[in-house]
């Protein structure tokens, strides 16, 4: 089958969070699985495209409204990442650093949608299936079913994969005339709150619905930031696919970033060591405890709780435990991290910024990893702390509920139902006694350690799926 996966992130070329470790996992899986698969994401100014090597395949002009754009499609040449990987670049639009964040976002966004439609037309075969990731490719459904340079790609099957439903990729109506045209009596379908909502379109438009989890689409019915009724409707074609992890980039066993390697026979030695390194770089006392925090710092990761949480947590059990974030995000947040260095020395640090080489020493070195997460409709970091033997403790939501049961049902981790101080403080405690408890303790590890989150076999799932939607053409 041949595939096309189009996404603003893709692992190890431009990573903000979660998105980009699936579009750079997933099509690997698929390609192993004799599946023809080829991933687009835009060209930013990465360090992945200095030191790549790329050809030019494909060259012309998108046409935004009346701007025009000179863009270029290059393939990555040597295939190393396990998929074909192509990048459209449109200098004048993402020829900067960051990957969201820029005033003309929808333009940029756009842009990329529709030169990677303008090649993929060109083309002399269609491709079986294109599998779009969240709001910013949610056009590409609706303009190969109506707009009429796309008529070729009428019949070839779209399925959107929602990451994150809470953002939604929203332009006005003032902006109509930047979409490729089609006949003005579709109009209707591109709005959804009185204006376009891209992700609103995808969901109507695609030929089937993914979310990252099987819980996370039972959530979405009934809270989806003003998508629900349309959640609701679209239940027919949907489905929820619980993310895999790829288990050669996380591997304790061989993964280069780690003080020490380590697999489930040698793992209270290995996990030691690695802990030992962290807390001699973050002036931490490794005799105790060590709860991490990795991720973005917003309100739906709970990032706002963590201060307090920790304030609190830190005075009631001092010098019982130490705490040590890794992220970025909201600036409040970060300088409330920041400041409380100055009380808790030796028991807290935190490092402000995005670390992926630190983020696997902590995988390894900490205890517990919080996820006191509002939204989470997936996380993938849960499974990457129990593959390290690192004892998550979440809320229960999203995914996360999916994956993490309490060990005092018998379960792989610490879980909470509220995303308040008082319910991550109650499970910091309950995680200290567990610390005690080494028979306990180890037993938990080892179960995190022995679950398979592989994609090998979530990824026969997505193939199930897009098998569906071809059958209906
Ligand atoms: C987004 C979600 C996260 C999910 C990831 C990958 O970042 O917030 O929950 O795991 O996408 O699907």
């Amino acid at each position: 089958m041949e595939i096309f996966h189009i996404s603003a992130e893709c692992y190890p070329i431009a990573k903000v969070g979660g998105l980009a470790d699936v579009v750079g996992a997933l099509p690997k899986y698929q390609s192993n699985a004799g599946h023809r698969v080829r991933v687009v994401v835009p060209c930013y100014d990465t360090k992945f495209r200095k030191e790549n090597e790329f050809e030019c395949v494909h060259w012309g002009h998108v046409k935004l409204g009346n701007f025009n754009f000179p863009f270029n499609v290059l393939k990555e040449t040597t295939d190393r990442l396990g998929f074909e990987l192509y990048q459209i670049e449109i200098p004048e639009l993402f020829d900067r650093k960051d990957v969201y964040g820029h005033q003309d976002d929808i333009e940029r966004f756009l842009s990329f949608q529709i030169a990677t439609l303008d090649w993929i037309i060109g083309r002399n075969e269609m491709p079986d299936v294109i599998n779009c990731h969240d709001h910013h490719t949610g056009l590409i459904p609706f303009m190969m079913l109506y707009c009429h340079k796309y008529n070729r790609l009428q019949y070839t099957p779209s399925m959107i994969t929602i990451h994150n439903g809470l953002y939604q990729g929203q332009f006005s109506f003032d902006k109509l005339y930047y979409v490729p045209e089609f006949d003005l009596s579709h109009v209707n379908v591109l709005e959804w709150g009185n204006c376009i909502n891209s992700l609103a379109v995808a969901i109507k438009c695609a030929w089937a619905v993914t979310t990252v989890s099987p819980n996370y689409l039972n959530e979405i019915n009934f809270s989806a930031n003003g998508l629900e009724a349309l959640f609701n409707m679209v239940r027919y074609k949907s489905k929820g696919i619980l993310n895999g992890i790829d288990i050669e980039v996380w591997d304790p066993a061989t993964d280069t970033a780690l003080e020490k390697n380590y697999s489930i026979k040698n793992y209270e030695v290995g996990k030691q060591e690695n802990k030992e390194k962290l807390c001699k770089l973050f002036n931490l006392d490794p005799t105790k405890p060590l709860f991490s925090f990795i991720g973005r710092l917003l309100e739906e990761k709970g990032g706002d709780l963590l201060p307090h949480a920790s304030a609190v947590a830190l005075s009631e059990n001092y010098q019982k435990l130490n705490i040590l974030i890794l992220g970025s995000g909201n600036s409040m947040i970060e300088s409330q991290l920041s400041s409380l260095l100055q009380d808790y020395k030796g028991n807290y640090n935190a490092f402000i910024g995005y670390n992926e080489e630190l983020a696997h020493l902590i995988y390894a070195g900490a205890d517990f990893l919080l996820m006191p997460s509002r939204v989470e409709p997936c996380g993938l970091n849960q499974m990457y702390s129990m593959r390290y033997g690192t004892i998550p403790i979440v809320r229960r939501t999203g995914g996360l509920k999916d994956t993490v049961i309490d060990f005092g049902d018998g379960g792989n981790g610490i879980c909470h139902d509220q995303a308040t101080v008082g319910d991550v403080c109650y499970s910091i405690q309950r995680a200290i006694k567990l610390y005690d408890d080494k028979k306990q303790l180890n037993k938990i590890r080892k179960m995190g350690m022995n679950t398979d989150h592989s994609w090998e076999r979530v990824c026969q799932e997505y193939i199930e799926m897009y098998k569906q939607i071809i059958d209906k053409r």
